[in-house]
Parts: C-alpha cells; structure tokens; sequence
C-alpha cells in the first residue's frame, strides 16, 4: 500500500459518517473504508447507531420492535439520543482520544432527518438533545448517500421493522431532511447511491484523500 504519511495524520482522530435513508448501502460502505484504512495502517474503530454499546443494542431492539408501536415521536427521539450518548462516551470519544479514525453508520443527522422531518418534532429540540449528547462533538466528514424514497422502499424486503415499515410520504420527509440539512455544508459530501458499491467506495477513499488505495476485485 502506497498511502503516504500526511495522509495518515490527517486522518487519526477524525469522525467519518455515513448517512441516509435505509436500503442505501451504509453498512458496507463502512466496512469497505474500514478495510482499506486498516491496510493503510491507521488505527480504526467502526460504530453504528442505534447500537454500539451493551445499553445501545438493547434499546435498538426496542426501537425497532413492531412490538412497540405505541412508541411516540418523542420517546423514539429520547431512544435514540440515550443510544447515542452512551456511544460517544463510552467509544467515539475514547477511540478519538487514542486517535483512531472512527467511521460510523449515522450519526446525529438521522435524527434530524427522520425525528425532525420525518415525524415532525423540532428541530431545536433535536439539535440541542444532539449537542448534550455528543458533547458538542461533529463530524469532521459526512458521506450522505443519496436516494430517492421510492428507490429506497423498491429494495426493502418483506421483513421489516418497525421504521422500515413507513410509507412512502415517511421516507421522502426524511430524503428531503437530509438534503435541507445538508446542502450548504462543505463537510458532507452527496454521493450517489444507485451508483456500484465499488465506485462509491473509491470516490469516498478520494474524498477522504486515499484514492492510492484503490478498491480490490472483490468491491472490498
Ligand atoms: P440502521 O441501523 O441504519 O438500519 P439498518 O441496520 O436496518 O440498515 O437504523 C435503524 C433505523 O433507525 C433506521 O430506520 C433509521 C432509524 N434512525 C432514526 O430514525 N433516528 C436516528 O437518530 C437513528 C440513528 C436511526
């Protein structure tokens, strides 16, 4: 592998997101990056929220149970700022502080984007819940990977959970959030998501200035 150092230095310590709707790949693209940054060498850790933690994998279940329909928009906000409290302190901040480059599936733009635009809470509210939780911590990159609802909900499965199970007019709040939330924002970069796996993973390697990497045969 080819990366130099600066590369690595710029890297170490930094929190990389990916967000979006469901169905738009996150999760692999997560482990594509990951993989790659650890060849490179660097010190990695990946999250995902809701989860994480012990506490944070049991309220995920929770939250996304059919079993708890009655959950009210506020208290699947309170869920999901509890998971994400408890994995700031207990791994971003740490694995930042041992300057390890932490790459995490969402962040504190889902709950922007599907409490906020999706279910209609403030947006005040969540951004303030949002900067208690993460003590004030941002990402230093976001990846938003972009797709329209009716692509999202054409790839989902007949297994659903509680979220998955919205409508339609559900994921094109939270589609439109994000790109309200995050139009004007150099930080984050909109990538395309009905593009192959293995593009996408290049083009983010040559955002986050690795492009020398290069991504192997197998898209990973
Ligand atoms: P995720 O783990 O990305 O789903 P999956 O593993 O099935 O791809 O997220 C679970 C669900 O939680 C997803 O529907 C989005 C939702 N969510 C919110 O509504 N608000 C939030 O703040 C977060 C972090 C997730």
């Amino acid at each position: 592998m080819c990366s130099s150092g600066v590369e690595k230095i710029e890297l170490r310590g930094k929190l990389i997101v990916f967000e979006g709707l469901d169905f738009t790949g996150k999760s692999t693209q997560v482990e594509i990056l990951a993989k790659r940054l650890r060849e490179a060498g660097l010190p990695v850790t990946t999250t995902r929220e809701p989860g994480g933690t012990k506490l944070g994998e049991t309220v995920r279940k929770v939250i996304l149970s059919k079993e708890h329909m009655e959950l009210l928009p506020l208290s699947e906000l309170s869920l999901f700022i509890t998971c994400r409290a408890q994995l700031s302190a207990e791994v971003i901040e740490p694995a930042l502080a041992a300057e390890h480059v932490v790459v995490s599936s969402r962040y504190r733009l889902s709950s922007l984007a599907y409490q906020g635009y999706g279910r209609g809470l403030d947006l005040r509210l969540i951004q303030q819940l949002n900067e208690i939780a993460t003590s004030g911590r941002q990402a230093d990159v976001t990846f938003l990977l972009d797709l329209c609802a009716e692509k999202a909900l054409e790839r989902r499965g007949e297994e659903r959970d509680r979220i998955e199970q919205e409508d339609l007019a559900f994921y094109r709040r939270v589609r439109t959030g994000y790109l309200d939330l995050t139009g004007e924002d150099p930080s984050v970069h909109i990538l395309d998501a009905t593009a192959p796996i293995d593009e996408i993973a290049r083009e983010v390697l040559r955002l986050v200035g690795l492009q020398s990497l290069g991504i192997g045969d197998d898209g990973v």
